[in-house]
């Protein structure tokens, strides 16, 4: 592993810097329209149901966390082949629709420009401002990916041990901190179905009032749904973490956040602001570069284990994006491709 990364670290002297693809204004000279088309769809939907900023950070994070954020979240089902879409933990991500419109006008004016993973970014981060959240500048460039495989999908669940989710958000790259700005951001809008925090209804240590109140609205049939920061369900802002502090987090996995050595000191922190988390959402970014470190490492192990470039590779990855960044890379620094025939 180590020489690989070493090959790797030798590679990013011979690859020129075209692979640093997010960039500010992106769109400037494609489609200057790209922004206030977004922001107009925006801000449409938000007047007509505030609840769609809670929706989009959902499916940001929801896409972004599995193989990057790629946009393979919106890849439909088809019969006999199931998308990411397809499965549990994205039964109830919703806002599609949101996304669909934006990309109809937009194809209207750019076709074939704009890509649905840029799309997703953009639009949250223009509900996450008309929700009261910050307002801040996002690089664009995110290519749309092309698999979309259930088994990809490694979403946490409600009830994930703390410990745990620190460890399923270093794979992504993302420190504590960066655990707790996101989980505490995401969750200060939106929602929760009763069935996935029964436990918590159980929980003696959950603040008596909130605990009754939830016992009362989910006993109503076919599973209703509460808000997650009971305090400003509809504003991007901090008051869930004090609602953590209360015990009146709903979310098992919000309430140990102020529960747990690893992390209650994060969750106390005052200044906690907005301000912090614009500098995640940037941070949010990398999980791009995560994906592509990723891809050129992988490639990095398979020239080093060719002695050189395979034309075709006969290694089967399950990933187009590792075939299609080894042809470029073997074209870029000058390897004589050789086909399997010519192999040595
Ligand atoms: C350990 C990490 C996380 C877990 C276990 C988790 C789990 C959940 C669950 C179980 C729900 C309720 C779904 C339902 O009732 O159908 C939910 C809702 C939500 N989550 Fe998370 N989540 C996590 C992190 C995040 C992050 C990082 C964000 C965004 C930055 C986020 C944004 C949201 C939002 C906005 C909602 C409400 C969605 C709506 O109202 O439609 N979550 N989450």
């Amino acid at each position: 592993m180590k020489s690989t990364t070493a090959l790797f670290l030798l590679f990013c002297f011979l690859v020129p810097s075209a692979l640093a693809q997010l960039k500010f204004a992106f769109y400037g000279p494609s489609c200057h329209r790209t922004g206030s088309i977004i922001s107009t769809v925006v801000a449409d939907s938000f007047r007509r149901d505030p609840s769609i900023t809670a929706a989009l950070l959902r499916m940001q994070f929801h896409d972004c966390f599995v193989t990057g954020c790629d946009a393979s979240l919106l890849i439909d089902p088809r019969p006999g082949r199931p998308s990411e879409k397809s499965t549990g933990p994205n039964a109830s991500v919703r806002g599609y629709e949101i996304i669909d419109e934006i990309k109809r006008r937009l194809e209207a004016v750019c076709p074939g420009i704009v890509s649905c993973a840029d799309i997703v970014a953009l639009a949250t981060r223009d509900a996450i401002k008309l929700a009261g959240g910050p307002s801040f500048l996002i690089k664009t460039g995110r290519r749309d990916g092309l698999r979309s495989n259930p088994a990809d999908v490694n979403l946490p669940g409600p009830t994930i041990p703390v410990s745990a989710s620190i460890g399923a958000f270093a794979v992504k790259g993302l420190n504590v901190d960066d655990m707790v700005t996101l989980i505490g951001g995401g969750h200060s809008v939106g929602s929760i179905h009763c069935s996935l925090f029964q436990d918590r209804l159980n929980d003696p240590a959950m603040d008596r009032s909130l605990n009754a109140q939830l016992r009362n609205t989910c006993s109503a049939p076919n599973d209703p749904s509460v808000f997650l920061d009971q305090r400003t369900p509809f504003v991007v802002d901090n008051a869930i973490y004090g609602e953590m502090q209360r015990q009146r987090a709903v979310m098992r996995i919000d309430q140990n956040l102020a529960l747990d050595g690893a992390t209650s000191g994060i969750v106390s922190r005052s200044e906690w602001a907005v301000a912090k988390m614009v500098q995640t959402n940037r941070r949010m970014e990398a999980l791009e570069d995560a994906i592509d470190n990723q891809t050129k490492e992988l490639v990095a192990a398979i020239a080093e284990r060719e002695n050189g470039c395979l034309k075709e590779s006969s290694i089967d990855f399950g990933n187009l994006n590792v075939l299609t960044y080894l042809h470029w890379f073997c074209e870029t620094v000058g390897f004589a491709p050789k086909t399997k025939e010519h192999r040595e």
